[in-house]
Formats: C-alpha cells, sequence, structure tokens
C-alpha cells in the first residue's frame, strides 16, 4: 500500500523553477502572452434569438461536457444532442475558441461512442440514443460520450463523480465535487476561478479519488483527459473585456456554465441546464486554446503538482493507489524521473495516448480503422508543436494490474 506521504514524496526532488522550466517552446514560437486585447463585437458571444437558451426535453441527450451541453442548450449543436464529428468541432471553436486541433482531439475520442456506419459519425454527447439504429462496432449499438469510461470519460473529473464509485454514472455533477470548486473562491465580485484555483482543484480531486474509489485507474489516457478537462474551465469559460481582456471567471458565470442555481442559500444542481450567461465574451479571436496554451498548461500543473504524473491506481481498495512502473512499461524511452524534464510528460500522454487506442479496440475491423485514423491524426496534430522521443510501443498488459482498468467493459 502505498501512503499519501509516498505518493507525494516527487515533491520532494523537484527543483524549484520559474517560469518555462523545462525549456518548452525553446525552439518554437512561445505563447505569445497579452498581446491580443479585446475586440467587443468580435467575442460577444449572441444568446438570443435562434441561440437562446432552451433547457432539455424529455429525450434530448446531455452528458458529462458542460461545453458540449450548453453548446446543445443554445442550439449551436442540434438541441438533441446528437451531433456529427465536424458539428462538434466547428461549434466549440466558434463559440467557445477551443482551437480546431484541440477540438479534433477531443471529437476522435468520442468516437468511442458514436454510430461508426452513419457517414458524418454522429455521437450523443449524453447516453445512448435510440436514434441510432446502426451500431458503433465497437460495443455493439453506440454508448453516447456518458459511457465511454476509460476511453474518454475519466476518473477524478473536475466535477463529475467517478463512474464505479457512483453507480456506472461518470457524467453527472456530484454537488459536493462543485462546492469544493466554489468555496475555494469568496461569494462576492473579487472571485475568479483562475488557473491557480483550479490547480488546487485538481489535486484535490485526485487524491480524492485515491482515498474514495477502490476502482480508481488513472492511466494515460485518463491522466490526459483530466488534466486538460481541469484546464478547459478556466480557459475556455472565462468572460473577457477591456479591464479583463484575460478574462474572469465569476461565481455566476461558473454557475451558470454548469448547470448550478442557488435556492435557500444551497447549491442546486439540475441535470443538463448548463447555460451560457448573457453579456458573456469569448477568448479572442486568433488565441484560440490549442496546442501551445494546451501543452504549455498542462506541463506547468504537472510541475506544480508532480504526483499527478504517477499514472496508475488503486489495486486493492482505497488507498492503494500503485504507480506505474514507466521505464518498463514505456522498454526503457522514459522514466518517472525523465517525465519532469521538459516536455516528456507531453510526449508520453499523447503517444501513450495514440499507442493505446487500437489496442483498447483490439479487433481492428474496417469500421473501427475510422476511429483509430481519427485519433492518430489528431495526435499527431498536438504534437506537431514538440519534439519527442521515438515511443514505438507500450506493454499494455501492465495495466492488467489495475482492477478499475480490468473492470472497464472492452471488446475483445
Ligand atoms: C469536440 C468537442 C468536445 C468533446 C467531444 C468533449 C467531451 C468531453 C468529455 C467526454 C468530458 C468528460 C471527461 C471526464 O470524464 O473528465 C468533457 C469534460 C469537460 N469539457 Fe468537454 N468536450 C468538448 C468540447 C468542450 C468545450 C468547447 C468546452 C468549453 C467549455 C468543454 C469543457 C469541458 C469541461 C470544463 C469539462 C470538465 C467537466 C467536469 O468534470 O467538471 N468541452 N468533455
Ligand atoms: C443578437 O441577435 C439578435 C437576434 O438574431 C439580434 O436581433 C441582435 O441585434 C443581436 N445583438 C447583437 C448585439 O449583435
Ligand atoms: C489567481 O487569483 C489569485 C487570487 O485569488 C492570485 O493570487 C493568483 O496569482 C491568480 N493566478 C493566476 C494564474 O492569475
Ligand atoms: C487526501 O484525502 C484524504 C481523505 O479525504 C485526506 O485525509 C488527506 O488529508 C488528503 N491529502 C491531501 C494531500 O490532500
Ligand atoms: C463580462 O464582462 C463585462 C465587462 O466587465 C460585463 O459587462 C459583463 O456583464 C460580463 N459578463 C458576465 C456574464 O458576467
Ligand atoms: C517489466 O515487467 C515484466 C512483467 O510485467 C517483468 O517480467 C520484467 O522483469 C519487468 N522489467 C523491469 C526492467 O522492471
Amino acid at each position: 500500500m502505498l501512503s499519501t506521504l509516498s505518493l507525494l514524496t516527487p515533491l520532494l526532488v523537484v527543483p524549484t523553477c520559474t517560469a518555462f522550466p523545462f525549456g518548452f517552446f525553446e525552439d518554437s514560437a512561445a505563447p505569445t502572452g497579452r498581446s491580443f486585447g479585446f475586440n467587443s463585437q468580435a467575442q460577444y458571444v449572441n444568446v438570443t434569438g435562434p441561440h437562446a437558451y432552451v433547457a432539455p426535453g424529455p429525450g434530448d441527450e446531455r452528458g458529462p461536457c458542460p461545453g458540449l451541453n450548453s453548446l446543445a442548450n443554445h442550439n449551436f449543436i442540434p438541441h438533441n444532442g446528437i451531433v456529427s464529428f465536424l458539428g462538434a468541432i466547428d461549434a466549440s471553436v466558434t463559440v467557445y475558441g477551443l482551437a480546431v486541433e484541440g477540438s479534433t482531439f477531443a471529437a476522435a475520442l468520442a468516437l468511442f461512442g458514436a454510430d461508426l456506419i452513419s457517414p458524418d459519425l454522429q455521437f450523443s454527447i449524453g447516453g445512448p440514443s435510440p436514434s441510432f439504429l446502426g451500431f458503433g462496432g465497437i460495443l455493439g449499438s453506440p454508448t453516447g460520450l456518458s459511457y465511454t469510461h476509460n476511453q474518454f470519460e475519466s476518473d477524478s473529473s473536475a466535477t463529475r463523480g467517478d463512474f464505479y464509485q457512483f453507480n456506472n454514472n461518470g457524467h453527472d455533477l456530484q454537488v459536493n465535487y462543485f462546492q469544493e470548486l466554489y468555496d475555494l473562491q469568496p461569494a462576492s465580485p473579487a472571485a475568479n476561478y483562475n488557473k491557480s484555483v483550479i490547480f488546487k482543484h485538481r489535486v484535490r480531486r485526485f487524491n480524492q479519488s485515491i482515498f474514495e474509489n477502490p476502482y480508481f485507474f488513472y492511466g494515460p489516457v485518463e491522466m490526459l483527459v483530466s488534466s486538460l478537462t481541469h484546464c478547459l474551465i478556466y480557459a475556455l469559460m472565462s468572460n473577457h473585456s477591456t479591464e479583463y481582456p484575460d478574462g474572469i471567471l465569476s461565481n455566476d458565470i461558473l454557475k451558470s456554465l454548469y448547470g448550478i442555481s442557488t435556492a435557500s442559500g444551497q447549491l442546486v444542481y439540475t441535470r443538463g441546464t448548463e447555460r451560457i450567461p448573457d453579456n458573456w465574451n469569448r477568448r479572442p479571436l486568433g488565441d484560440d486554446y490549442g496546442a501551445v496554451h494546451i501543452i504549455a498548461d498542462v506541463v506547468e500543473l504537472w510541475q506544480f503538482a508532480p504526483q499527478l504524473l504517477l499514472v496508475g491506481g488503486n489495486t486493492h481498495g482505497v488507498n492503494t493507489y500503485a504507480p506505474l512502473d514507466i521505464a518498463n512499461f514505456t522498454n526503457g524511452v522514459y522514466s518517472a524521473a525523465t517525465l519532469l524534464d521538459r516536455n516528456n510528460a507531453a510526449c508520453f500522454v499523447f503517444q501513450a495516448t495514440r499507442l493505446l487506442v487500437p489496442d483498447a479496440l483490439n479487433s481492428l475491423q474496417d469500421l473501427v480503422m475510422v476511429l483509430v485514423q481519427k485519433v492518430v491524426d489528431a495526435v499527431e496534430g498536438m504534437l506537431a508543436v514538440l519534439t519527442c522521443p521515438e515511443l514505438t510501443g507500450v506493454n499494455q498488459a501492465m495495466l492488467e494490474h489495475y482492477p478499475g482498468y480490468k473492470r472497464t467493459n472492452r471488446p475483445v
């Protein structure tokens, strides 16, 4: 059994560093910082008229992603929550400023829940939809995003419960997790759920999964997804203005975009009611949240809390977290120590994702090759800004050690 102390030990060996400790972007364009200013006309998201908020009705799918749920509630994607691969990318780019390569990466992983025989690769942003007669070619009928556990949907999310801990529900918000995030800022106009605040919350959620979820599994894909989706909160939900060109994420905006209201002083979650507030301004155009920002942010997160680099899982109950032997897993290309070096951790998780996705599918029929190719292309899009050591294979069998991995319903 690994105690909390040994879990946190790597903290002690990390040198204290200042800006870009890993030499990130030494030889390429650095993130350009604050040169975008604020353009009211371009950044204003008009949620009146055709894009007015309409709560989901019976039969409308909503799921684990507050971004997609809000896009559906405002008719930026179909209100029934069934969206095509390109439709999801387009709306994410246009409304939220998630860059094409970031949106494409997300949409590619979403194909795990998609109807792969539909020509435009449709998927449900929530659960399985009766509107799909076809089949996914993976697990039978298309599951929708809500049931892509350990393919996309992952444990230790910011506000969603862990799948097995909440009776196969990894898609609904658990109000106590939201409350803990909410309580990190004052209930006043001074509140700003910025990067520092979200990083603190992320560390706590990781620790909670270790202490509360006997089936906690945190493999390379899960590590990447849970790190990245935490970053989307401050990166994409903040409101931009002349005074705050880098954005402010207030109490009210956070609640609105998470489907939370207040009744008699209590926070109340109403599933599927994520709403873009009136007078909300997105990230600057031309400064979309893409590979350069994403990699800088996740590397900064892992530097802030190096225990998040210890991919692994609980092995026999709560608080039995055992990290994976990275050296063995990668045939010596990486090790726990070298993951802290420059961009190695970012290289490792994207490369491992590319290698694990075909393995997770096992049977490479024509139908699922579409998915594999989309993921491979999407990973290339993210890795294009990095120079990485070559990783040709991983020892996937080592993951069988973790009950949370083994338990996931995998196709054979
Ligand atoms: C192609 C587009 C997208 C897809 C397929 C997608 C899919 C997902 C999925 C499957 C999750 C759950 C991951 C987990 O279990 O941790 C998630 C979480 C999340 N997504 Fe998206 N997403 C997309 C775009 C967006 C956009 C545009 C936003 C903008 C705000 C967004 C914000 C978030 C946030 C904040 C979470 C974390 C939720 C939480 O646990 O609190 N996503 N997304
Ligand atoms: C928002 O959209 C509505 C309806 O399409 C339009 O009447 C209104 O002028 C738009 N508002 C702004 C500020 O662009
Ligand atoms: C986030 O806000 C806090 C104040 O609540 C501030 O101390 C911190 O520097 C901010 N972090 C960033 C990354 O701006
Ligand atoms: C992790 O969570 C446990 C149980 O909730 C708590 O006792 C412990 O103090 C936490 N540790 C850290 C480092 O947050
Ligand atoms: C966004 O910021 C502007 C400028 O401070 C403000 O007028 C507007 O109300 C804010 N929007 C939200 C949803 O808080
Ligand atoms: C790697 O793991 C395999 C089995 O999982 C084991 O047989 C082998 O000894 C390990 N090698 C190293 C270098 O740890």
